[in-house]
């Protein structure tokens, strides 16, 4: 047992963050946001990591959003600050260079759905529920939620979840695009696993370089986008990976890539 409200386990190239607030259903308050930010920092400067993955404690929730506690009585300075702390999260997972994983073990909502739509994918429990339930409280979203739930599953999407505040089902979130998987509770974790093995086995440079034309080409017109492809292609023929990459492949063995 740990009294740490987040907590940063590495197990070989994987590194988790669970969020462990488990009796409110891991609500971010200030001290969840900033040791999140810690645990995540530690995750994305440790060389050793190659992929991060970040669940809830429990088998309720992911993270039920905001902590609602710390609505109460708060100034629109408090406010800012709130969405602040929660943007330099989620800031950081969007700028690391390795693949973050959302593993959603259950409630996604508010606060902890823009942390998931901040990772690169998401996958879920067949008990998971995604919204912005915001609306309910006679506020909005703060921490990118209309801007990268419009960004990843469109407008028409963001604006019947964040107008409603109704959240969806996991499998709903599935069929919208929202997360690529939903597995059976018992099996999300194995499937994690699965596939932040998958991942970490990869070339961490060829991951960054990709990553990084991924989240260029959200926002950039075509043919920017397609230049800043280009020179992330042509870098990575400055690594050993590359060379093993199309090496493995003509001599009909699996790559090793060592991030050189
Ligand atoms: N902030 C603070 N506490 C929260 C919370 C939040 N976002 N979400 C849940 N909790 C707390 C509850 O107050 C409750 O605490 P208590 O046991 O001391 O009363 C505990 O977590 C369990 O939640 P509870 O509401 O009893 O569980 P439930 O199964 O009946 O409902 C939810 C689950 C998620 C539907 C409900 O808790 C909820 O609507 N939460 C708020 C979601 C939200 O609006 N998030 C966006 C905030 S901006």
């Amino acid at each position: 047992m740990t009294d740490k409200l987040v907590t940063a386990e590495i197990e070989g190239a994987i590194g988790t963050i669970t969020v462990r607030r488990p009796k409110s259903l891991n609500a971010l308050n200030a001290a969840v946001v900033g040791q999140l930010f810690e645990a995540a920092s530690g995750l994305v400067d440790d060389p050793a990591v190659r992929v991060v993955q970040i669940t809830g404690e429990g088998d309720r929730a992911f993270v039920a959003g905001a902590d609602i506690t710390e609505f109460v009585g708060a100034t629109p300075a408090d406010a800012m600050a709130i969405a602040l702390r929660i943007k330099k999260v989620t800031d950081l997972l969007t700028g690391c260079p390795k693949p973050v994983v959302a593993v959603v073990n259950g409630f996604c909502l508010g606060g902890g759905f823009e942390l998931a739509l901040a990772c690169d994918i998401r996958i879920a429990s067949s008990k998971a529920l995604f919204g912005l339930p915001e609306i309910k409280l006679g506020i909005l979203p703060g921490g990118g939620g209309t801007v990268r739930l419009t960004k990843v599953a469109g407008s028409s999407v963001a604006r019947m979840l964040a107008l409603t505040g109704d959240p969806i089902p996991a499998q709903r979130a599935y069929e919208l695009g929202l997360v690529v998987s939903v597995h059976e509770p018992e099996e999300l974790a194995a499937a994690a696993r699965a596939l932040a093995d998958k991942l970490a086995a990869l070339s961490p440079f060829a991951l960054a370089q990709l990553k990084s034309s991924l989240t260029v080409a959200v926002d950039a017109d075509i043919e920017s986008a397609c230049q800043a492809e280009i020179k992330a292609f042509a870098l990575c023929y400055s690594t050993a990976d590359q060379e093993e990459g199309a090496r493995a492949f003509l001599e009909k063995r699996k790559p090793v890539f060592t991030g050189r």
